[in-house]
């Protein structure tokens, strides 16, 4: 199976075996397929977060559980959903209800599957702030394990999934808490912005306003994948020590950073920005025009294009800053 269509880079890449699967039952069939002929396993949802750099030799599972139930109790809002479900379709569900707590989060691309494993997050919210617990298969022996939010590790974008337990476990079903003493997170400069320029008055916003100015900002600055083959932020912003932050400061005024505990998180798009990469073509991958964290494949080039391309950039950024970067898909195999 060409695998160009279930990632949103749009890289061609072939899978060995393929399957797509609606319920726990029919994943622990072709999981235990797989372990009998001693497969690797390769778990898909939207695909929005990989980097296929080769052909995979074992089995892709693409997961298509799908189920999703929304429980009002004393207040308290308890989401529970398959790792099918669309992470936009489920914020919108919410927000429509009047429910708060998901709202910052509306538009990123993906299944909630895949939103613990790298702790999705934008402006001011990350997962882990509604997270309850996740089913999950261990590929290993086919049974089936509950994690708690402390036991997923999360941290920002990163949890246990992409450390010690990675690939060892398929995610299936996630429960979420929203808040029951919500208020509106607005604090971020571009929805503050936002809100200026259109004259929103922020006292009494809803959660619907929330996500509106979320979606608003995110469409100005962030390629559709559906237009422009993309994988959102290729890059983690790099968190660096005080002396290298007073350093990179004082030759670069205008530095963008935040102050993370007695560290400092940088913005990489400002470092690629400036070292002169946004909007720049590399054959048919590139640099997006609006957002330099981004990366672009708008000519369907390979994963060994991409890679490329990312590998200079980091190069680039190391000799001009002294700044590592690291790559915040998943590369596979
Ligand atoms: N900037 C530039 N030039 C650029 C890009 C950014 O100067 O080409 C500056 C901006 O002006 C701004 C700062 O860098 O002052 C930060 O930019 P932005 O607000 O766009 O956010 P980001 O740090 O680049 C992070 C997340 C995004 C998330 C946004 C909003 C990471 C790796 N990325 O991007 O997440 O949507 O904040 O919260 O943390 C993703 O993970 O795929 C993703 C898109």
């Amino acid at each position: 199976v060409d695998l160009q269509q279930y990632n949103t880079l749009a890289i061609a890449a072939r899978a060995a075996h393929f399957a797509r699967v609606e319920s726990r039952d029919q994943l622990l069939e072709v999981v235990a397929f797989a372990r009998s002929r001693g497969l690797p396993v390769l778990p898909l949802g939207g695909g929005s977060n990989i980097v296929l750099t080769e052909d995979f030799p074992g089995l892709v599972v693409h997961l298509d559980i799908r189920h999703l139930e929304l429980d009002e109790q004393e207040g308290a809002v308890e989401v529970v959903a398959g790792a099918g479900e669309n992470w936009h379709q489920l914020v919108m569900a919410t927000v429509e209800r009047g429910y708060g707590g998901l709202e910052n989060l509306a538009l990123i691309p993906g299944r909630i599957g895949a939103a613990p494993i790298q702790n999705i997050g934008a402006y001011g919210v990350e997962l882990r702030d509604t997270f309850h617990s996740l089913e999950a298969l261990h590929v290993a022996t086919g049974e089936m394990h509950t994690f708690s939010a402390s036991e997923c590790e999360f941290g920002y974008r990163d949890s246990v999934f992409k450390g010690r337990a990675r690939d060892q476990y398929i995610i299936t079903e996630v429960r979420l808490r929203l808040p029951e003493d919500w208020y509106p997170r607005v604090d971020y400069p571009a929805l503050q912005q936002y809100l200026r320029d259109h004259q929103v008055d922020s006292s009494g916003l809803t959660p619907r306003d929330v996500a509106d100015a979320v979606i608003a900002v995110r469409q100005s600055k962030l390629p559709d994948p559906q237009t422009i083959p993309n994988a959102g932020s290729f890059f983690k912003n790099p968190v660096v020590s005080p002396e290298l932050y007073q350093k990179l400061k004082r030759h670069h005024p205008d530095l963008v950073a935040y102050e993370v505990g007695s560290r400092w998180k940088l913005a990489a798009g400002w470092l690629i920005d400036r070292a002169g990469w946004r909007g720049r073509m590399h054959g048919p991958v590139g640099v997006h025009e609006r957002q330099a964290l981004v990366l672009v494949n708008p000519g369907r080039g390979s994963g060994a294009e991409v890679t490329g391309l990312a590998r200079e950039i980091a190069d680039d950024i190391r000799a001009r800053f002294g700044v590592e970067l690291e790559p915040e898909p998943r590369f596979y195999p």
